[in-house]
């Protein structure tokens, strides 16, 4: 069974998709801890109520990639026995970068949900950039993390149309909700060991 981590900065809800799959018995994985990089994210209280250990690492409004930073989060991984070897961790709205060299010590352990269908769109307020292109579809991306800022290979993705009609705040609920549904599902077939990576190239076994 893999042990699991979440790291989030605020809501919640695709950490809660996540726990709410294990609850219910689909995923078979031991969700260890929570770490927040903002003692206020909503997503810590929601993690208590599913009986999951939370930490915070306040990064104290701080941006920018820092090793320093992340080996405070590599400690409580340990702390939690989240490794290399039997470990996952879930970025879920996590708003920093993770460095180089964090990245490498999880080689393809790390995933991402990234509101848009990448390689379009990268970084902040993807929804925004999608809406405002004007793009007809967009949706929702699941990858593994590597040093870039959302370039890993991609695991699922999940088209949503646009509609003529859509503000920022239609199109970003329904990318939403099939987030919810992409991402318990990438963490399932990690879990299961059904993902291969060839490259840039995910296959699901
Ligand atoms: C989601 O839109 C996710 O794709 C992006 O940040 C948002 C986090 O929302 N990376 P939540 O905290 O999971 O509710």
């Amino acid at each position: 069974m893999i042990n699991l981590a979440i790291l989030v900065s605020g809501r919640g809800s695709n950490m809660e998709a996540i726990l709410k799959s294990i609850k219910e018995g689909n995923i078979k994985a031991d969700p260890k801890v929570v770490i927040s990089n903002k003692r206020d994210a909503r997503a810590l209280s929601i993690a208590r109520d599913y009986g999951v250990a939370t930490e915070v690492v306040d990064d104290e409004g701080k941006k920018g990639v820092s090793w320093e930073f992340d080996r405070k989060i590599l400690a409580i991984l340990n702390k939690y026995d989240v490794t290399p070897d039997n470990g996952l961790i879930c970025l879920a709205g996590y708003m920093k970068i993770l460095s180089p060299e964090f990245v490498r010590l999880f080689r393809n352990r790390i995933m991402n949900i990234h509101p848009a269908l990448l390689p379009s769109f990268t970084g902040l307020n993807a929804q925004k950039q999608a809406l405002e292109y004007g793009v007809k579809v967009t949706g929702c991306t699941v990858h593994f993390v590597d040093e870039g800022v959302d370039t890993g290979p991609i695991i699922i993705q999940r088209v949503v149309e646009v509609r003529d009609d859509d503000t920022l705040e239609s199109l970003s609920a329904r990318i939403l909700e099939q987030e919810h549904i992409a991402y318990p599902q990438a963490v399932k077939l990690f879990s299961e060991g059904r993902l291969r990576i060839v490259g840039r190239r995910v296959f699901i076994d």
